[in-house]
């Protein structure tokens, strides 16, 4: 590039067109800080209508460096789909982990190009079950694990098995310990993937169908949609970015701290998200508002605040007086700043995203520490002996953002980022009593929002604590107040709430009076209408089916799960329930069609297999009925449902011997079952076997 006069016409250049392109007059030349406080309008073109997302390998062609560097970062290499290139794991011959709870193996694999996971149970020596599938995508660097997710007609989900690089082992992954192993049920929903990818192409109207998956957390994902600023880069429309922002795309380090914090805080806040209504978990882009799409809980303990969960370096950090203090006299009005946040302490203070931690020294660290901690500065400076940090080298970070483990991911362990004096042994891991629920990037929650807090917090977190559900009641009471002294005569997301702490309380017949109360077609007309994942009408509707369907009201039940369906057509385990509310109903051949649809969708939905095959032995078509409990019994085993319909089919077309193996088994595993004992007895009875 020929040098200064070039660059010039290419500033007078972009000041024209800029002028003319946005609508937001000058704002292509001052720095963030300021317009964002005088203007109403939003300045950054990314966040227009016609923006859009144009993916990775657009941006790598004018910046190949940040392109090549991402690449080798954590977050370049957060999702793939599988190769050997992309697993992190070790395999060997013999890996092999057990769950003891379900009496299940598990086996990695690699069979010529396919990335396999067996799955497979033992009677002595004899395999009695075993099921392989093959794995499609990895989610997780590699940095700390590898997770493992597969894919029938891109329904997504996760698989049993897990590589934890730091202890280079093989264990079930996090949340399938001690009882909870969901095998290969566990769907990967937009929540998940969201944080985990650049955005995918989703199919609406399901939990967690894709058209289209991703390849990674890509630039965009920081930067917003990039499609304006790339149009205006190929015509030549140039901004100097060491003077001013270049409007047509975002870059964090020139954002407001809170703004900047918003940014990384999508991602790095993993706690209790509660989506605002309406809103999806695509709708947040780099330079909005995160509280104005989401608000993020975390669990406060009383005298403990040394336990943390992997994803909430945000959260941590923000409790540091560094970050506190810092804040406050950091001065981010300054005109001419173009890096409002200088002063502050934010995550682009140490890390820079486009570099993996692994490569960044620790003098990196170490120097932001002592840009703030100098011995003559306004700030404190280390108080512990000299002898004991000559001793590490005077190593900042090792000794006050310590490495430990978070409670959420076993033999996993990151840094604190609570940046504090370092803390006693005898404090960590201290009795802590937990004392209620703080949003951690909105200073004023609604009522509402609280107690939507503490019901996903109950349901997804601590199904152990009921108080959570009281405290939901508590907030719901005071937005009921808020409702009847606003404008507002119903609203809907209240009553839903509502419906959910009954549901999750197992209280049907209050949910049955406060739907009856405004009339079941009232609701359904008034209330359960929008469509889309996120505003929870379609769970609102499930439920109230099956408190219906509990309390025996079938065509009621029915009619709600309908509406279910609607709102969600590609939900399958709504689908699944309709087909039996039909069935219940007697109305086979709708009943037989919901099932189709399903198995049509996803071949691995066990349920809907031995559902089907109960209409085909109603239909007396025992081949097909044998055939469908067979088939729902090779994806699951355990199903006590699919065994007792194969024992019915088994004993309609006289193979009594066989009937009495699968009896034995429903025995052995279902201790409880007081079915199967007095079938046995009463074939014996019957001399159909010994
Ligand atoms: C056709 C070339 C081209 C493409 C494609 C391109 N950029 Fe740029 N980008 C530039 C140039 C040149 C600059 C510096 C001058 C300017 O901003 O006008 C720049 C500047 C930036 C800045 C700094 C803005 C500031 O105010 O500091 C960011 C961030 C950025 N680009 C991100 C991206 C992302 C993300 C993509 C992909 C969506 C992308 N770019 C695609 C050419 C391109
Ligand atoms: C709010 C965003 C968020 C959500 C939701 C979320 N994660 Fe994460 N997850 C993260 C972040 C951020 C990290 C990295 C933390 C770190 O490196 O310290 C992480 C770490 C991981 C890792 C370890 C990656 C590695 O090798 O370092 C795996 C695997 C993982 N998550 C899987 C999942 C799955 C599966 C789900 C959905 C069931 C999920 N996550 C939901 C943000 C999220
Ligand atoms: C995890 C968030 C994140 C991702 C992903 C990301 N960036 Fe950035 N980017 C940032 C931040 C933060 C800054 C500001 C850094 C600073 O000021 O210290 C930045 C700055 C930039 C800049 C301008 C200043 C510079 O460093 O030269 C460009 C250009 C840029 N990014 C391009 C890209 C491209 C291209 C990609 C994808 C290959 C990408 N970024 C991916 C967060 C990200
Ligand atoms: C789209 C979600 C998302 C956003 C936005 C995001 N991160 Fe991440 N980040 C992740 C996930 C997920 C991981 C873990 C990836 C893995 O290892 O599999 C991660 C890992 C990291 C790592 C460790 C990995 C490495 O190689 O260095 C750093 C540091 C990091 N993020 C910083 C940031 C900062 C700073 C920002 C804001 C400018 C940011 N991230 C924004 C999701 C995100
Ligand atoms: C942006 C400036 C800034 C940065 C960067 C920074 N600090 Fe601080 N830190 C402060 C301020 C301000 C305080 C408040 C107390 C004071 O007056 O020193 C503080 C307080 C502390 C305290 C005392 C905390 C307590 O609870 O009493 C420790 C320890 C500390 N910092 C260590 C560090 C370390 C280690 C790093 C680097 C990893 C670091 N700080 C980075 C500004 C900063
Ligand atoms: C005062 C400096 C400092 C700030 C500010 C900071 N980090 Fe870090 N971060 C570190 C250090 C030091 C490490 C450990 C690096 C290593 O592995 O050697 C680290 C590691 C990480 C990792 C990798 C996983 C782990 O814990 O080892 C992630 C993810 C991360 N930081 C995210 C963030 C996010 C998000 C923010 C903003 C909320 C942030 N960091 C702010 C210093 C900082
Ligand atoms: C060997 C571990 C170690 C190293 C290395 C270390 N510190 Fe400390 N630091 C401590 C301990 C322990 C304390 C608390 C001592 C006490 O009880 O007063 C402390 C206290 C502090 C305080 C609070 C001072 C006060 O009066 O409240 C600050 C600030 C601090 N360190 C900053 C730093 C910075 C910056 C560095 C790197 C240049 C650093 N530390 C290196 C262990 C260390």
């Amino acid at each position: 590039m020929k040098p200064r006069l070039r660059n010039l016409i290419f500033i007078l250049a972009a000041l024209i067109i800029i002028l003319t392109v946005s609508h937001c007059g000058n704002k292509g030349q001052t720095p963030v800080s300021d317009s964002v406080k005088a203007g109403t309008t939003d300045p950054w073109m990314g966040h227009r209508d016609t923006a859009r997302y144009v993916g990775i390998n657009t941006c790598k062609q004018c910046h190949s460096q940040i392109y090549e560097s991402f690449l080798k970062t954590g977050m370049g290499q957060s999702f793939d789909t599988v190769s050997r290139e992309k697993s992190a794991a070790k395999f060997e011959k013999h890996t092999v982990i057990y769950d003891k709870e379900s009496n299940l193996y598990y086996h990695p694999f690699w069979d010529g190009n396919s990335y396999c996971i067996r799955e497979f149970r033992l009677s002595g020596k004899d395999t009695v079950f075993l099921r392989t599938e093959k794995v499609n995508y990895i989610i997780g660097s590699g940095q700390h694990t590898n997770s493992h997710i597969f894919s029938t007609n891109g329904y997504l989900h996760q698989m049993p098995m897990t590589f934890y690089t730091q202890k280079g082992t093989w264990d079930l992954p996090p949340g399938f310990e001690n009882g909870s192993n969901t095998r290969f049920s566990r769907k990967i929903g937009l929540e998940c993937m969201s944080c985990h990818n650049a955005y995918p192409e989703f199919v609406e109207g399901s939990e967690n169908k894709y058209s289209k998956v991703m390849h990674g957390i890509d630039c965009e994902r920081c930067h917003g949609p990039g499609s304006i600023h790339v149009a205006l880069k190929q015509t030549g429309v140039m901004v100097d970015t060491s003077k001013a922002v270049d409007y047509s795309i975002v870059n964090p380090g020139k954002l407001t701290v809170d703004r900047q914090f918003d940014v990384c805080m999508r991602c790095h806040l993993q706690g209790n998200a509660i989506l605002k209504p309406g809103k999806t978990f695509f709708d947040f882009k780099p330079g909005m508002v995160l509280s104005d799409f989401m608000t993020v809980f975390m669990p406060r303990y009383q005298g403990g605040d040394n336990e943390f969960i992997m994803a909430s370096h945000a959260a941590r950090l923000k409790m540091s007086k560094c970050f506190i203090q810092s804040l406050k006299t950091a001065d981010s009005s300054a005109s001419g700043n173009l890096r409002p946040y200088k002063d502050g302490l934010t995550c682009v203070t140490c890390h820079n995203p486009h570099v993996s931690v692994k490569v960044t020294g620790k003098e990196v660290f170490n120097r932001a520490c002592t840009n703030c901690h100098q011995p003559e500065g306004k700030n404190k400076t280390c108080s512990a002996t000299a002898a004991s940090r000559k001793a590490v080298e005077d190593n900042c970070v090792g000794c006050h953002m310590p490495r430990s483990g978070s409670i959420d991911i076993p033999h996993v362990s990151v840094h604190d980022h609570y940046i504090r004096k370092p803390q006693k042994k005898e404090d960590v891991g201290a009795v802590k009593k937990f004392i209620g629920i703080y949003a951690v990037n909105d200073n004023h929650p609604s009522a509402l929002t609280r107690a939507r807090g503490y019901v996903n917090y109950y349901e997804k977190f601590n199904p152990q604590n009921p108080a959570l559900l009281d405290s939901a009641l508590y907030y719901l009471k005071q937005s009921d107040r808020q409702e009847k002294e606003g404008y507002a005569v119903f609203n809907q997301d209240i009553f839903a709430c509502r419906i959910q702490v009954l549901f999750l309380k197992r209280e049907f017949s209050g949910i049955a009076k406060l739907t009856y109360e405004k009339g079941n077609a009232w609701v359904l007309e008034n209330i359960l209408k929008r469509k889309g994942s996120g505003n929870g009408d379609a769970w609102t509707a499930y439920r109230i089916g099956e408190a219906y369907s509990k309390l025996g009201k079938k065509e009621a039940a029915r009619e709600f799960y309908s509406r279910a369906v609607k709102l969600e057509p590609f939900n399958l385990d709504f689908e699944n329930k309709l087909g039996i509310a039909l069935l219940d109903l007697n109305r086979k051949e709708e009943s037989a069609g919901v099932f189709d649809f399903i198995l049509k969708e996803d071949e691995k939905y066990a349920s809907a297999f031995s559902n089907r095959g109960r209409i085909y032995f109603y239909d007396r078509n025992f081949a097909e009925a044998e055939r469908c409990f067979k088939k729902a019994l090779a994806l699951d085993p355990d199903m006590l449902d699919a065994m007792k319909n194969e024992v019915d089919v088994l004993n309609e077309t006289k193979q009594y011997e066989a009937a009495k193996t699968t009896l034995l088994k429903i025995i052995k595993r279902f201790p409880a079952d007081k079915d199967a004992p007095m079938l046995l007895e009463k074939m014996k009875a019957l001399n159909l076997i010994k």
